[in-house]
Order: structure tokens, then C-alpha cells, then sequence
């Protein structure tokens, strides 16, 4: 039997960070060998913000050595730049056919960038969860590792598989979010009610892949706590704290209560930079690898391999989608 399929994807739009690789990558790399595995770097949905073309670049490219340095296997996967396969845009314009503005207005990305980017309101920012269902749909994937914050945008996409459904037959594969259960939702260090982003205004909030480690250190013993001077998951009243033993849980695989046994009687002055330490030293190998992967300009042969692969997935997935529509065959 065919392994079943799973999309997942990060948009260069910053450098990745503790957030991306708990949320998102790190989940990835375990599933290589139980699926079939698509993982992008979804440039497109990168220019709904503008950027400056040369650093997107840069870091679309050194978002594919931090994948791959993390454990991601150009063999086993599919590894490639959302702009090379042309599929993606074109199976976008249809479902956009198929998907209501209700739904559109209804999406809390949405409403958050409308509020953060004023003046460039454009119609990408809005119709970018409809590119992003065709990232999914296009591959026929049953499984879509996400953190939190994008599970509303998987939940539209098979929403709109199914309504395509509805009107030509079995036609889309619905797929699942995955959400890991620790993990799904790291805050900025900074700001524990705000999630760690890459985009964020206050780099000291996030730690980045490619931070050195005593910057890593500095930004843990930084962080921002409370008065209360336990170790303790209080995610209301402890919200920095309880943030602390998430990415603690995270990258050590211990519990909440192994953490507060641990942490017994110590204050933050002890558990701050064990965490750092931690954190550290999950990190350290991913940057070394990335910075070799990039000083040894391997990279294009990877991108345009995993394109290629992927392109004669979609391809054929399309062709389905042409013939029940009624275009005419090529
Ligand atoms: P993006 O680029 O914002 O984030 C990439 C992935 O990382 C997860 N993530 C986090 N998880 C936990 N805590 C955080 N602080 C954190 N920050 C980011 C996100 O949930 C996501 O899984 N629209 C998507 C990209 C995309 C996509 C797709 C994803 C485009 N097409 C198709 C899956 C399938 C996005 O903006 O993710």
C-alpha cells in the first residue's frame, strides 16, 4: 500500500525560530520514515509583507540548510521553494472559486495583520489561506503538522476539499491538522501573551535557529517572569514561567511535574539558564550543519531535485481537478 501523504511548510519571512522548529520542524523530522513527506519553504505566501528581495533570498535558502541540518532527508523527502512549482499558484486561483469571503473574513490571521499592516492591506494578506489549502490539496495529503496558531487555516482547507467535493465527487483528499501537544504554542520571552514569532518586532522575544549560544543565554536569563519565585505550570498566573517549562518539556522530553520536582526550592536565578542550556545545546547542532550546508553550495541540487519531485505530484493531482471542472485536456 501507498504511505499516506503529508504537506507542511514555513514562510521565509523571517528567521526561523524555537517557535518554528518546536511547533513545526522538529515534528517533521519524525515522520520521514511512517509517510510520505512534502516539506516547503513557501516563498509565495512570504510576499504578502514586503521584503527585501536579496535577504529573501538569503533566508529562503538558509531556511532549506536549517531543515535539512535538522534532520530532514532530502531522500526520503521532498524538499523544495514553493515558487518552482507552478501548481501551487494555479490550484490557488481555482479554489478561490470554491471558497467563501465569509469564510475569509472569519480567519484570525486575517484580522491580526489587517490590524499590524495598515497600509498594505493587500489582497494577498486575505486570499493567503486559499494558497495555502492548495499547498495541501494539491499533494493529496492526509496529514498537516501545524502548531496552533495555523490550525484554523487547515481546518478551512478541508473545508473547501469538501465543498469541491460536494459538487464533483470524490475529487480532494480531506486532510488533518497534527498539532503537537507540547510545543504547539511557544510565547515570546518578552511578552508570554504573544506567541514567539519571526516576524516580531522585539528580537530579544525570540530566539532564533542561528542564534549563538550566549546570545541564547542572554535571552533566557532575560526573560520575562513574575514575583512568585516557583517553578510551577500556571499558564494564567505564571504565564513566563509556565512558557519556560513548555520549551523545557520540549527539547528535554520531560514532564511538567519531573520539571517542578527538579526545580524544587530553586529559584528562576537556577532554572533560567538551564533551560538556555538546554536549548543550547538542541540548537548548536542545527546551526553548525546549516552554516556548512551553506558554505558548501550543495543547496541548489536539493531544491531542484525536490521540485522536480514534486512537480510530478502535483501535476497529476491538477489534471484531475481540469477534468472534473470541465477544462478542456491539454
Ligand atoms: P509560519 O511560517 O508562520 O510558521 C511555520 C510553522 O511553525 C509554527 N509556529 C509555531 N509553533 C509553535 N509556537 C510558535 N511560536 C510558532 N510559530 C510558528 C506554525 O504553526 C507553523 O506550523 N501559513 C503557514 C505556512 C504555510 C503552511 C502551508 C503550513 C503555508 N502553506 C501548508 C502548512 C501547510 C505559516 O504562516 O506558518
Amino acid at each position: 500500500m501507498d504511505k499516506k501523504r503529508i504537506f507542511s511548510g514555513i514562510k521565509p519571512t523571517g528567521d526561523l525560530t524555537l517557535g518554528s522548529y518546536l511547533g513545526a520542524i522538529k515534528n517533521w523530522v519524525g515522520f520521514q520514515d511512517e509517510y510520505e513527506c512534502l516539506y516547503c519553504i513557501v516563498n509565495e505566501h512570504a510576499i504578502t509583507i514586503r521584503n527585501d528581495p536579496e535577504v529573501l533570498r538569503r533566508r529562503s535558502r538558509e531556511q532549506l540548510a536549517q531543515y535539512i541540518a535538522a534532520g530532514l532527508d532530502p531522500k526520503r523527502s521532498i524538499i523544495y521553494l514553493q515558487s518552482h512549482v507552478s501548481q501551487h499558484a494555479e490550484l490557488g486561483w481555482i479554489l478561490g472559486c470554491y471558497t467563501m469571503m465569509g469564510e475569509l473574513n472569519r480567519m484570525t490571521q486575517f484580522k491580526d495583520m489587517s490590524k499590524k499592516h495598515p497600509d498594505n492591506l493587500n489582497a494577498g494578506i486575505y486570499t493567503y489561506p486559499v494558497l495555502m489549502a492548495a499547498d495541501i490539496l494539491l499533494f493529496d495529503s492526509q496529514l498537516v503538522p501545524v502548531g496552533e496558531d495555523q490550525k484554523q487555516h487547515v481546518e478551512l482547507a478541508r473545508n473547501i476539499a469538501q465543498r469541491f467535493n460536494g459538487v464533483y465527487g470524490d475529487t480532494f483528499v480531506v486532510p488533518e491538522p497534527f498539532v503537537p501537544k507540547v510545543g504547539a504554542r511557544i510565547k515570546s520571552l518578552t511578552n508570554p501573551e504573544a506567541k514567539m514569532s519571526k516576524s516580531d518586532d522585539d528580537p530579544q522575544g525570540s530566539v532564533y535557529i542561528l542564534d549563538e549560544p550566549d546570545a541564547i543565554l542572554k535571552k533566557f536569563k532575560r526573560a520575562k517572569t513574575d514575583s512568585l519565585g516557583v517553578v510551577h505550570y500556571d499558564p494564567t498566573e505564571q504565564a513566563g514561567i509556565s512558557n519556560l517549562m513548555t520549551i523545557y518539556s520540549a527539547v528535554t522530553g520531560k514532564n511538567f511535574d519531573e520539571i517542578e520536582k527538579e526545580f524544587e526550592g530553586k529559584g528562576y536565578g537556577v532554572f533560567k539558564p538551564a533551560v538556555a542550556e538546554a536549548v543550547i545545546d538542541t540548537l548548536r547542532p542545527i546551526r553548525e550543519g546549516a552554516e556548512k550546508l551553506i558554505a558548501e553550495g550543495e543547496l541548489e541540487k536539493i531544491y531542484r531535485d525536490g521540485a522536480e519531485r514534486a512537480s510530478a505530484i502535483a501535476e497529476k493531482v491538477l489534471d484531475r481537478v481540469h477534468d472534473v471542472i470541465g477544462f478542456v485536456k491539454r
